[in-house]
């Protein structure tokens, strides 16, 4: 049985400001958890601490049995934790094939990178089409993907996604989700950050919403009703 990530009692923040406020939730193993909430409800700031890009003001973060809080991002990586941060940063002037090796770093024996190539390439053949190009030359939701793939290189048990689907096509997002759907069912652990709640709940197995620096609901994604979100948290409806 593969370990789940358990976030207990995180505060954290930029300096002297406090963003996150004793922030608990779990993300089981094997599941997909999606975290919702307005713009500044302290996500990205989340998936930052639990990557140990941030230092907590404290609380914990485990995989498992294991603390991951005070490790060093890198070891948080060789753990099996990969960050898709937001926004897409390639590197423009190398190829697409590049790119996707140095996600394999962690682990960087060739024989391991190589087969990791050959399922980034099963998974997005249009990656392969594209292998000898720029990634500066690729479209938006072709970054994307490349970005994705990279992740996936290192062979993660736990994946976190910050907004993926930011600015890309109604088509394209259908397809980044497919393939999120894809590596959940396969047995990946995601967390994915979505500003696109219908989307996300109707891939989810449990849905998170953040408001404030704070997890103000916790709701299996099955027993979330939209409408009721929306109009309380969000003013949409
Ligand atoms: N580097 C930073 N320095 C200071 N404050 C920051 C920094 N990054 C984010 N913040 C603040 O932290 C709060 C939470 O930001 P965060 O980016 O985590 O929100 P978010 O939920 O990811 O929002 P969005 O949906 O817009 O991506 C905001 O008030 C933001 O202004
Ligand atoms: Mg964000």
């Amino acid at each position: 049985m593969a370990d789940g990530l358990t976030v207990t009692g995180v505060r954290a923040g930029y300096g002297a400001i406090n963003v996150l406020w004793d922030v608990s939730l779990t993300a089981k193993a094997g599941e997909l958890t999606a975290i919702i909430g307005p713009n500044g409800a302290g996500k990205t700031t989340l998936l930052r601490a639990i990557m140990g890009l941030l230092p907590l003001g404290g609380g914990t973060v485990s995989l498992g049995p294991q603390r991951l809080d005070r490790l060093p991002t890198w070891r948080l990586a060789q753990a099996g934790i990969a960050l898709i941060p937001e926004g897409r940063m390639l590197f423009d002037a190398m190829s697409v094939e590049d790119n996707l090796l140095i996600g394999a770093y962690p682990t960087a024996q060739r024989a391991h990178a190589v087969r990791r190539l050959a399922a980034a390439y099963a998974m997005f053949p249009k990656l392969r089409e594209r292998r000898r190009q720029l990634a500066g030359s690729l479209s938006g939701g072709e970054a994307q993907m490349l970005v994705l793939a990279r992740g996936l290189m290192a062979d993660p048990k736990v994946l976190l996604v910050d907004e993926p689907s930011l600015g890309l096509a109604p088509v394209v997002v259908d397809e980044l989700f497919g393939v999120l759907a894809r590596l959940r069912h396969e047995g990946l652990t995601i967390v994915l950050v979505e500003q696109h709640t219908e989307r996300a709940v109707a891939i989810a197995d449990q849905v998170h919403l953040m408001q404030s620096g704070k997890v103000v609901l916790s709701r299996r994604a099955a027993e979330v009703n939209l409408a009721q979100l929306h109009e309380q948290y969000f003013g949409l409806s």
